[in-house]
Order: C-alpha cells, then structure tokens, then sequence
C-alpha cells in the first residue's frame, strides 16, 4: 500500500466527520502555506489584504519551513482528521493525488467566469485540472536553476560572474582566498536537492534531465554522467558552510545579501529576500542562470488547491480566493514580491525588474525546446515518495564528504524503484 493509498483508508473513515466549521458573517477562507520569511510572508499579505478588501475574513495557517515537508505534513493531518483548510498549497502531480481522494472542489464556476483557459499556458492549466475540471489556482511560476551574486563582494575577490561549471569552480576558489564563504547553503534536504537537480540540468542538460526525474530512467539514474554529477556536487560541497545544518534558506540569503557570502544556488523566491532588503537588481546584486543551464528552466509553480467546503459563506470566500489569485493587480504586487514571473500570459513586464523580466525571457526561449523542466526538489516531477527517496540519497550523500559517488548512483535508482 503506498502512502497516498494508506491516506485514502484513513480519510474514508474521517469523512463521516463534519467537513469544517460553520463560519459566521461573510466567510471565512483558511489558507494553508509555508510562505514565512520576510520576503514571503510580504507577498502573502497581499494576497489576505485583497480577500479581506472583499469583505472576507483571511485565516492564516503558515507552517514554517522552506519547501514545504513540514506543510504537508500538517495538511495530511487536517485532511484525516476531517478537517482541511478551505485552500492549501499543493503542487504538480501532487494536485491529482489529493483529487484522486475526491477531497479537492471544483472551481467550474469561477474558471469559467474568468476565461482561465485562455489567461493560463496549456501546461500550467493541465496541472491545476483534475479529471478535466480546475481543482487549484496558480499564482506564480519560479524559477529554480538561478544563481545570486553579490557583486561587490566578487569584486573584493576579483572573481568574474561564472558562466560554466568550470568558472563557477574558478570563482569559488577565488572567494574562498578572500576570505568570503564561496557559496551560502543551508544543510536541509530540500536546499541540497535544489543543487542537485540544476547540476543534474548544467551537466546531463534538459533532455537528460527528464530522463532522470521524470521518467525516473535506469541507466540516466546509474549511468557514469550521473556519477560526474555527484562528483561535482561533492566539490561543490566543500566550498560551503560545514556547519549549514539545519539553516533556513532564507538566513543564507541573508550571508550572500550582508556580503558574508559571495553566491548562492536558489531559486528566485530568494529575490523576495533582497527586495525586502530593500536592494535593486542589477545594482546590489546579480541573478545569472546557474553556470550550464543558460537556455533552460527548471519551473516550480505555487499553486493553491480548493477543499470541499459545506458553508456557503466560506464557499463564497473560497471562490474569491481564487478569483483574486489570477487578477492582473494581484498578479503585479504579489510577483513582485514574491519573486517569480506571474503565471497569466497576458501581463505587462514593465512593472517588473530586471531578473524577473530576463525570466520571462528564458521562459520563452525555453518553451520552444526541450528547455522547460519540471524541478525534481519543488514537488513538480514526480510524486511527493520518489522525490523523498531522491532527497534522502542526496542529503546523505552531501553530509558525508568521503561517500561513493559510484555508490550513491546505485542507491539513487534503488530508492527511487522502491517508492514508485
Ligand atoms: C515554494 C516557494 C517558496 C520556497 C521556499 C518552494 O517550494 O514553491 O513558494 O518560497 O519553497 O519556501
């Protein structure tokens, strides 16, 4: 029995239970996220200002921890317990599971109202539908494979803006001479999976790439270029923080935006960082593709799937939700501070800065090939056990300066096999 089966035993027996509480007055519309540090919690109010402008009451449940193991766990709970928020942010293949228990509504009503086919690109719709009908709303769309550079600080180091693996290795040596932590990294399952799949991607490139996490191949799990990879990402290993266990990815922003640090591999929910440091990018700091991946997009798009309601207030309140999520001013403000490109098609990028709008850019350039990937460590590859497996190989093989690489390739495709 796998674990999304074992939850639906569960459930079926939890739904005897009463679906959520009865809110009074206009609605109440609880939202499940892990969007905490400053520069997330800054995007999200925006989104509880517009609901509550709306006349609804916005109830915030944020569980804190980057990547969202934590979120989900609580989510899981709630849903045996009979009790699931009215909106929670699911992911990817992740949003067919939950529908697959027959928990999630259907936004039919409002989808249509407000012509979603057309504002959303075809890929991104397929994913919030469930068995043809939008079960979530997205809000964004991340890119994972970018790299942020505190200019002033390769300055001091005389280091030049990697483009390669070669001149990113080159780079951090020169920052390590000077003084600075090459590369800010915090020691969490997630962050070590998110180096991993953009070297996957500079190193096995775009086709490559899905073969690994998509279509979980054998010989792409074993073969000898995916033993370079994590060669490579043992190297990478030493020029980061021994002590990173446990650190939140947002306080290693934080080293690379106080010039402690001189880069980090993140995704772009780290910009949300640095504008809520009040820095310009361009100006204070630099967002290049990961050094290999220039043409390709590793894409993470938060999503926020609807529960089955039973009050038609909060029914009401939950309909506005996800009317609001896709409206051309929420889309603006909460990008902006988020980050990430917004997900409607129709936008003006003017309102944006400079690496968002190199975003939008790559996204297109990437659309038109192979070069546009679901990232493996934010939920949108594969299912929620494989990625698991995938985290635990990786983090293991990362805390262990002395692992195998040839070993670590085998344990890959054994733990992947044995959660599918
Ligand atoms: C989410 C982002 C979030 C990041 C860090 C990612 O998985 O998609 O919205 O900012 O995790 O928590």
């Amino acid at each position: 029995m796998n674990a999304i089966t074992r939850l639906a035993a569960v459930i079926s027996l939890a739904s005897l239970l009463p679906l959520h509480a009865t809110a009074a007055g206009n609605g109440t519309v609880e939202v499940l996220h892990w969007w905490t540090s400053g520069g997330e919690a800054a995007a999200v109010q925006t989104l509880k200002a517009q609901v509550e402008k709306d006349g609804f009451t916005w109830k915030d449940n944020a569980v804190a921890g980057g990547g969202g193991a934590a979120a989900m766990t609580v989510l899981k709970s709630r849903a045996v317990a009979g009790n699931p928020p009215a909106a929670a942010q699911i992911k990817g293949p992740d949003i067919q599971e939950w529908g697959a228990l027959g928990l999630l509504t259907e936004l039919d009503e409002v989808s249509t109202a407000n012509n979603w086919d057309t504002l959303l690109p075809a890929k991104v719709a397929d994913i919030m539908k469930y068995d043809g009908h939008y079960v979530a709303v997205p809000v964004n769309i991340h890119r994972v494979n970018w790299l942020w550079i505190n200019p002033q600080v390769f300055e001091k180091a005389g280091a030049k803006v990697p483009t390669t693996l070669d001149e990113l290795f080159t780079a951090a040596d020169q920052l390590k001479a000077a003084g600075f932590q090459p590369l800010a990294h915090g020691g969490q399952p997630w962050q070590d999976s998110t180096v991993f799949e953009s070297l996957v991607l500079a190193m096995l490139g775009p086709k490559g790439y899905h073969a690994a996490f998509v279509d979980l191949d054998e010989n792409t799990l074993t073969g000898e270029p995916m033993i370079k990879v994590f060669q490579t990402l043992q190297r990478l290993g030493g020029y980061m923080d021994p002590n990173r266990a446990g650190r939140d990815w947002n306080i290693a922003a934080a080293e690379v935006i106080n010039g402690k640090a001189g880069m980090q591999i993140m995704g772009d929910w780290a910009k949300s960082e640095w504008t809520a440091a009040g820095k310009v990018a361009g100006k204070d700091y630099q967002c290049v593709a990961f050094p290999g991946t220039q043409g390709s997009f590793t894409y993470n798009i938060d999503s926020l799937a609807m529960f089955r309601l039973k009050d038609d207030n909060d029914i009401k309140a939950q309909n506005d939700l996800a009317k609001v999520a896709l409206e051309p001013q929420f889309q603006t403000v909460f990008n902006q501070n988020k980050g990430s490109l917004p997900v409607r098609q129709d936008m003006d990028m003017s309102a944006f800065d400079a690496c968002t709008q190199q975003s939008a850019k790559d996204f297109k350039v990437a659309e038109q090939g192979d070069g546009l990937q679901p990232s493996m460590a934010h939920n949108m590859a594969s299912s929620l056990a494989v990625q698991g497996a995938i985290f635990d190989v990786v983090t293991n093989f990362l805390n262990d300066p002395k692992a195998d690489p040839a070993k670590a390739v085998k344990q890959l495709n054994s733990a992947i096999k044995s959660a599918k």
